[in-house]
């Protein structure tokens, strides 16, 4: 490959497969940073440009119900913040690029902007946030609201959000700091300026009180999968991610789709890049790994998409079609791709193992060599920037250690992965090639 992808780890600050049958009570210290600072200095030294953290801020009551469901598999629940986690994670790595999530319908705009730029600071120019909207109400009731806003009124916040991080981001020349002895003078106070922004959800003075941080505002990183989602994502993403169900034509489309969108925005399309979430499983015994997936391992995986989703999904017949009329208020991008496959006669049990293990139609299941071979031709097809690896419950140390002894190499040796940072921050880094 004449230049190589990006790529980013995908996990979340929480229990990694502490089931595993082969592996009980792997990364058993995850709530002191133990477990996600050995991953971070391991994904560091395979040179990721990222590790990524995914959040939500309640415990889930599938369909209003109980929250057994979620504490019994630890789906959601026990998480702790991935944004004090990337802030102790930037003291154990050095050009590793930290994202954490932080929803736009739950944060107030100022704490996220101050927050954000103090870890930039702390990480040396490292942080990167991603943008989400949240899709569930019970985090939404942790924070003095009924329930979420329907989907269109909650891209109008977040984007109202993003509005005021960035006038606040930009309330501070870069060059306002001047620490002038001779004159006494550390700030220049006409280098600041408030940005009295009042909005129909937000009335916020400024300026912001943090100190410029290096990469000024942290990298924009955003999944959305509707065309909302995708829209805001274009107009305001430098990093952004997608599932890769359907394949290469649906990877096309993804981007060519973005693409179009940025340019509506004014913007070009190489401000942005572009990766796909995959989970890649190294096995040398491909034809049966499908079929050795046991429903002990779906149960969590059900509950942990079903949460997202707004739907019990324990409660459908894993081998029939996932039923078309089913309505929730959850991730629309899912739902729709699974009444598609149910609608194709696809059984549930297949749709979730393509959604969670990645579709078969991507050779994401093999052994190394052919998994790079396939990710890399993928990428041809398609276009795109790069993927990130996603691991997170079902994260033992034989899955991640596959990644990166194995894959990784491969990757590289193909020319498709750097073998060195080239930049200081992340954003240099994403943007290097
Ligand atoms: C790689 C990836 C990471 C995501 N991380 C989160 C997350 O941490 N929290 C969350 O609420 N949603 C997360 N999502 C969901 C997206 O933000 C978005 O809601 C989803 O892609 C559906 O898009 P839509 O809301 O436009 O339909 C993630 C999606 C992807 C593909």
């Amino acid at each position: 490959m004449a230049t190589p992808l990006h790529f980013g780890f995908f996990s979340s600050f929480s229990a990694p497969a502490w089931h595993a049958p082969d592996d009980r009570m792997f990364g058993d210290d995850w709530p002191s940073g133990g477990y996600h600072s050995w991953l971070a200095r391991r994904v560091e030294a395979a040179k990721f440009d990222f590790l990524f953290f995914e959040d939500t801020s309640g415990v889930s009551r599938i369909n209003n119900e109980s929250i057994d469901t979620d504490l019994r598999y630890a789906l959601s629940a026990p998480k702790n913040d991935p944004v004090a986690l990337i802030t102790y994670l930037s003291a154990v790595t050095e050009r590793l690029g930290l994202v954490a999530t932080a929803s736009t319908s739950l944060y107030p705009p100022f704490l996220l902007a101050r927050l954000y730029s103090t870890i930039d600071s702390l990480s040396r120019g490292r942080a990167g946030w991603n943008i989400v909207t949240s899709s569930e109400n019970e985090s939404a009731q942790n924070f003095g609201q009924d329930a979420l806003l329907p989907t269109q009124q909650r891209y109008d916040k977040a984007e109202e959000f993003v509005e005021v991080v960035s006038k606040l981001w930009g309330s501070w020349d870069a060059d306002a700091v001047v620490k002038d002895l001779a004159n006494n003078v550390y700030t220049d106070s006409s280098r600041v300026r408030s940005i009295d922004h009042a909005g129909e959800h937000f009335k916020v003075r400024g300026p912001l009180n943090t100190y410029p941080s290096p990469q000024h505002r942290p990298v924009f990183a955003q999944a959305g999968g509707s065309p909302r989602g995708r829209d805001f994502a274009a107009k305001h993403a430098e990093l952004i991610m997608s599932v890769t169900i359907g394949g290469v034509e649906a990877m096309k489309e993804f981007r060519e789709d973005i693409h179009a969108r940025m340019r509506a925005h004014g913007r070009d399309p190489r401000e942005a890049r572009i990766v796909y979430a995959l989970h890649p499983h190294i096995t040398e015994n491909v034809s049966t790994f499908r079929r050795s997936i046991t429903d002990e391992q779906l149960v969590p995986v059900l509950g942990k998409h079903g949460a997202h989703l707004g739907v019990d999904l324990l409660t459908y017949d894993l081998d029939r079609p996932f039923p078309t009329d089913v309505e929730a208020s959850g991730t629309t991008s899912m739902l729709t791709s699974l009444k598609e496959k149910g609608r194709r006669g696809i059984t549930l049990r297949e749709a979730i193992i393509d959604f969670h293990w990645g579709d078969d139609e991507l050779g994401s299941i093999g052994p190394a060599s052919s998994i790079a071979e396939n990710l890399i031709s993928a990428m041809d097809e398609a276009g795109g920037d790069g993927y990130i690896f996603m691991a997170t419950q079902d994260a033992n140390r034989a899955v991640i250690d596959g990644i990166i002894d194995e894959l990784v190499p491969e990757l590289q040796r193909r020319g498709a992965m750097r073998t060195d940072y080239a930049g200081s921050t992340f954003r240099e880094n994403l943007f290097a090639f």
